[in-house]
Parts: structure tokens; C-alpha cells; sequence
């Protein structure tokens, strides 16, 4: 088998220099490679919610970032006045989106950090918090890296796997997840196809994950979220991977709704259903999935596909965006510090005292 390295540095969803962020906005994807510029916290988390920037993880990094333009900014006298300040301003940014834990894991880290160093001048807290939103970015590409190498071993030289959603660099600080998985799977000499879920509303599969699987010339194919069950059902699916938004400590795992009808067809059909995250995205203050906070977007995602109407005015619509995939359906989660399988509840909580 061949190596073959990938260069996905050019696949980064949030770069930051010089007091500024630049996103890729991911609404315009693949149609236009529109790059909008940032430096208020305010304009970050508008960012966040209106999802120029999305993933689990890439909403961590750009919070970390908003959280450091606003810390920038603060005019206080004293380290108790920047603190109340800066609690307001992750707050502000919190708020954005309910379900991916990422979100809140960075902002309690920045917060963490400046609680730690108090003592210090606020010209210094400043310097340090810039540091700190820099380092969650970068550790993510690094840790997602390390989370592809321990998850290739699951997938079969010549696989076609499924993936639902986008879980890829574009959804990171880089690299990706389940797509991080894949990658790593090809740079280490496999051969692999990839089918991608449209993944109705957003179409994160249809419009993201073909975009980017394509520019690193992993082989994809697209299908309708309706094509999974027929596609299983006549072997043309070895694995399926996907990604993470939150996943609580017995295991049960929220990610992009749709995920669960998947991971129940997978079952029906005996194949392997992995789910890759960083552990930043466990919540093991949370005993089940059922206490996950799943986001419900707007109507419009579902009655308007790219801005044209198709659903009669005033039809009722739901529009859960996330949904919880229970722990028994899922064959093995992938982390940056290990694969585990079976007990989740022990197997989770050891991840965390390596
Ligand atoms: O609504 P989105 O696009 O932010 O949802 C993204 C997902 O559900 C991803 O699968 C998840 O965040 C993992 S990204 C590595």
C-alpha cells in the first residue's frame, strides 16, 4: 500500500491574524469561496448563529477567538471589573447555539484561564487570552489528527463508508473528525469511497462534505438522506462515521439530525456505525442523552431550498436540527485518547485519566 499525505492546510474554516478572523462563509459553499473578516465579538456570534461558521468544534475555536476580540476591548479599572465584563461577553457568545458542547468547553477554557491569572496586569490577561483562543484552535488540528490515526484501523482497506453531515476540516480548526478518520485512513495507504448524505435542511453533506472529499481527491458520491436504507440493503455499505455535537456519559450521542434514522438502518443491517470526536465534545456531566439540548432552527431551512420557496405558505414545520443516537446503536466512539467500544459509561470517564 502506498502513502499518500494529504494537505488539507488549505481547508481551515476560521484563520485568524493581527487582531482579526477571517471565516469561510459556509451558507455560500460549494457555489462561491466568499471570505467575510471579523473583529467584534458581537459579529463573531452572529457568525455562530446564522452559521457562516458550524461544527462542533469549529464554533469552539471561533468562540475562543470572539471571546478574545471582546476581552481586547474591555476598558476595566480593576481585575474583578474585566472578569464581570468577560463573564458577560462569553455569555453573549454562549448563547449562540445550544447543542454542540465544543461551544461552551471553549468559552469555560477562556474563562478558566483568566480566573487562573488575576493576579496579573489586564494589559497581560489580554496578551494571555489572545495566547489561550490561538492554542484551542491550533490543538484542535493537532488532536483531530491524532483522532484519525487511532480510528483508521476501523476501516477496511477498500471500504465505502457513509457519512452523514459534515465532520470535516471544515468543521474544525482543521482536519476534521469522521472525515479526519477518513483521511487519515487514505494517508495510510487505503483505498476508500466515501458516499455523503445530503443531509437536508442545511445540506452540510450535499454542499460541504462533497466539496472538501473532493479537493483532496477521496473518491464521493452524493445521495439523498432517503437512500442510505436502499444503498445497505444491497451491500453497497461497509461502515458508516460520523461525527459528534455532544455526547453524554453513557455514551448516547447528539449529532446532526438524521444521524439516528442511520445509525437504526445500520443496525438492521449489521454494519459497523462509528462516531469520531475529540473529547471536548464529551459531556460526562450528563448522564444520558436525553438531558442534551437540541437547537430547533428556523422554519424557513425547511419550507425555502436555496432561497426559492417549496412548501405552501403556512404549513406547520418542525425543524430540530440535532438528534440523539442511543449508545447501544453505536459500534465504537474515536477520540484523540483512544477508540472505545462496549461499556461507554467506565470507557469514557478512563479516557479522561490518561
Ligand atoms: O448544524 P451544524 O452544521 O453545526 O452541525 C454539525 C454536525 O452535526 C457535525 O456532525 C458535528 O458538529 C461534528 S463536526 C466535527
Amino acid at each position: 500500500m502506498m502513502a499518500c499525505p494529504i494537505d488539507t492546510k488549505s481547508i481551515r474554516p476560521i484563520i485568524y491574524s493581527a487582531g482579526k478572523c477571517r471565516m469561510l462563509d459556509q451558507r455560500k459553499l460549494p457555489i462561491e469561496e466568499l471570505w467575510l473578516e471579523y473583529d467584534q465579538y458581537q459579529e463573531v456570534a452572529e457568525a455562530i448563529r446564522s452559521m457562516v461558521v458550524r461544527g462542533a468544534p469549529a464554533i469552539g475555536v471561533a468562540a475562543a477567538i470572539g471571546a478574545w476580540f471582546g476581552a481586547r476591548d474591555i476598558e476595566a479599572k480593576t481585575s474583578a471589573e474585566f472578569m464581570q465584563q468577560f463573564e458577560a461577553i462569553c455569555a453573549h457568545l454562549a448563547a449562540t447555539r445550544p447543542t454542540a458542547i465544543n461551544l461552551c468547553w471553549a468559552l469555560e477554557r477562556m474563562k478558566s484561564f483568566a480566573q487562573a491569572n488575576l493576579d496579573r496586569s489586564i494589559q497581560e490577561l489580554k496578551i494571555g487570552l489572545e495566547y489561550e483562543a490561538f492554542a484551542i484552535a491550533e490543538e484542535d488540528d493537532r488532536l483531530n489528527r491524532k483522532l484519525g490515526k487511532n480510528g483508521a484501523r476501523l476501516i477496511p482497506d477498500g471500504a465505502r463508508v457513509l457519512t452523514h453531515c459534515n465532520a470535516g476540516a471544515l468543521a474544525t480548526g482543521g482536519y476534521g473528525t469522521a472525515l479526519g478518520v477518513l483521511r487519515a485512513a487514505v494517508e495510510a495507504g487505503k483505498t476508500i469511497s466515501v458516499i455523503a448524505d445530503e443531509t437536508r435542511p442545511f445540506l452540510q453533506g450535499a454542499r460541504l462534505t462533497a466539496w472538501e472529499l473532493q479537493r483532496d481527491n477521496i473518491p464521493v458520491t452524493l445521495i439523498c438522506d432517503n437512500m442510505a436504507g436502499y444503498l445497505m440493503s444491497k451491500g453497497e455499505i461497509d461502515c458508516v462515521i460520523v461525527g459528534a455535537d455532544r455526547i453524554a456519559a453513557n455514551g448516547d450521542v447528539a449529532n446532526k439530525i438524521g444521524t439516528y434514522t442511520v445509525a437504526v438502518l445500520a443496525k438492521e443491517h449489521k454494519i459497523p456505525f462509528y462516531v469520531a470526536a475529540p473529547l471536548s465534545t464529551l459531556d460526562l456531566s450528563l448522564s444520558d442523552g436525553s438531558l442534551i439540548p437540541i437547537e430547533e432552527r428556523d422554519a424557513r431551512e425547511v419550507t425555502h431550498v436555496g432561497g426559492i420557496r417549496i412548501a405552501p405558505e403556512g404549513v406547520p414545520v418542525r425543524n430540530p436540527s440535532f438528534d440523539v443516537t442511543p449508545a447501544r446503536l453505536v459500534s465504537a466512539i474515536i477520540t484523540e485518547a483512544g477508540v472505545v467500544e462496549g461499556d461507554y459509561r467506565q470507557g469514557l470517564a478512563n479516557l479522561f485519566t490518561r
